[in-house]
């Protein structure tokens, strides 16, 4: 099953280097000399904030790339550990590499019992995981006394630590919010699997592990995306790795970034069924909301992560037939919003889409969605600040300012 798992992952890639071209976009992956000019529009969209040499997004052609590996070879052979290894190190480890490395996030997988003891107390069933995430972060960093050493060494033990621990938090945090108690990490298993069982309190299959692995390494890395330049921008303060990793917390949590794929679960279950959405569409577009889980900042060809996720939603749904309509309504969504949006506004599916499909029919709950995002971008937040962190500048944009320059100030009693 896991070998087919692999197989859609070769038939996504074969389809992706069909319709896209193999040359990299000139000028944006070379060496560049600061100061640099550039156009910005809104949202500081054309801004370069820094160079890096940990990911790339090519988002005319479909790419995302991790140190010069392409996102379908890393989903299909290599495997989450791996894949934080090659980002916080640039590299892929050798064999004693990756052993020392999974022997320490094993080390690291269990949390203090005062963090767990917190969440007990302040997460309600109401309580947004990622809300309740955020706290937990902060609580590991109060209880460990290399916090505010911002070395670059100490630094990278701590992401060490944050990857471990974000897996560990998230699967309590799941189990807290219905009165459940943690369960301990289990050694034997891999940091997906982990994931799994800490969420769920059994082990998993070969597949639900397999999937969630994949999952872990698609949404790895992503560029400058809001959460990794929100973690950078307070690292490079010189406050401390937690503080950041908070800070990234809160801001993946939005409907505009990782919290679409909430929403579209929400959307999929409105729609109901493949037979509605057209009309549903139409409303949409007539009350002029967006539809989550499509269009990019970045891409304007084809989401490379929802490639592969789609394949695996179909395979997944028709494991767990009780989720077929959610897939069967998802691919008619696909097809309406391409048709419609795909060539004026070049509107395709993003990793937001089909991640949400593929996470229900493995069992998930909807409110966790955005956590397993944070559990696999925890990656990509520490491998960015702490290659920032190594020549560090602290950011500081300007806005331009249009408000009055010389207004006159009236005592509270003479204002009307
Ligand atoms: C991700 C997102 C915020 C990027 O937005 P952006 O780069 O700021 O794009 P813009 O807001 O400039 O949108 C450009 C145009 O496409 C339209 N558009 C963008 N995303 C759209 C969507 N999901 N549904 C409908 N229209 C969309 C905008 O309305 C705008 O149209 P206009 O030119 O007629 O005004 C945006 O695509 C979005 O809101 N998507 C839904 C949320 C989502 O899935 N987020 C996860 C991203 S991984």
């Amino acid at each position: 099953m896991s070998k087919e798992v692999n197989e859609l992952i070769k038939q996504a890639a074969i389809k992706a280097k069909q319709e896209t071209d193999d040359e990299p976009e000139p000028g944006l992956t070379s060496e560049i000399e600061w100061p640099v000019e550039v156009k910005i529009g809104r949202g500081l969209e054309g801004a370069i904030a820094t160079t890096t040499k940990i990911g790339y997004v090519n988002g005319a052609k479909g790419w995302l790339v991790y140190q010069g590996y392409n996102c379908f070879d890393l989903a299909e052979k290599s495997n989450f550990e791996e894949t934080c290894y090659l980002l916080l190190f640039g590299k892929l480890p050798t064999d004693k590499e990756l052993r020392d490395f999974t022997e320490k996030l094993t080390e690291y997988r269990h949390i203090p019992e005062a963090t767990l003891d917190v969440l007990q107390k302040v997460v309600t069933p109401e309580t947004h995981p990622m809300s309740a995430l955020a706290t937990g972060v902060s609580i590991l960093g109060n209880l460990d006394s290399t916090a505010d050493d911002t070395s670059v060494e100490a630094e990278t033990d701590v992401s060490i630590k944050l990857i471990a621990q974000l897996a560990t938090l998230a699967g309590a945090i799941a189990r807290i919010r219905h009165g459940k108690d943690p369960v301990d990490p289990d050694p034997e298993l891999s940091h997906a699997g982990n994931f799994l069982s800490l969420m769920t309190g059994q082990k998993p299959d070969e597949v639900l592990e397999r999937i969630m692995d994949v999952a872990l390494i698609l949404h790895a890395d992503h560029g400058m995306n809001a959460s990794t330049f929100t973690t950078m921008v307070v690292n490079s303060s010189l406050s401390d790795m937690y503080s950041s990793v908070v800070a990234g917390i809160g801001s993946l949590k939005g409907p505009l970034h990782g919290g679409a794929n909430e929403r579209v679960l929400y959307d999929l279950q409105e729609i109901g069924s493949a037979d509605n959405v057209e009309s549903w569409f139409k409303e949409v577009r007539e009350t002029k909301r967006r539809v989550m889980g499509f269009g990019h900042r970045v891409y304007k060809a084809y989401d490379p992560r929802a490639r592969i996720l789609g394949p695996i939603a179909k395979l997944m749904t028709d494991r767990n037939p009780k989720f077929k309509r959610l897939y069967e309504t998802a691919i008619k969504l696909e097809e309406v919003v391409t048709r419609e949006l795909g060539a004026e506004k070049k509107i395709f599916p993003n990793v937001d889409f089909y991640s949400g499909t593929v996470y229900r029919a493995m069992g998930i709950e909807i409110a966790m969605f955005t956590p397993i995002f944070a559990v696999s971008r925890i990656a990509g937040w520490t491998a960015r600040a702490l290659e920032y962190l190594a020549d560090n500048r602290l950011f500081r944009p300007r806005a331009v300012y249009t408000g009055p320059i010389k207004a006159e100030y009236v005592p509270i009693d003479k204002r009307s």
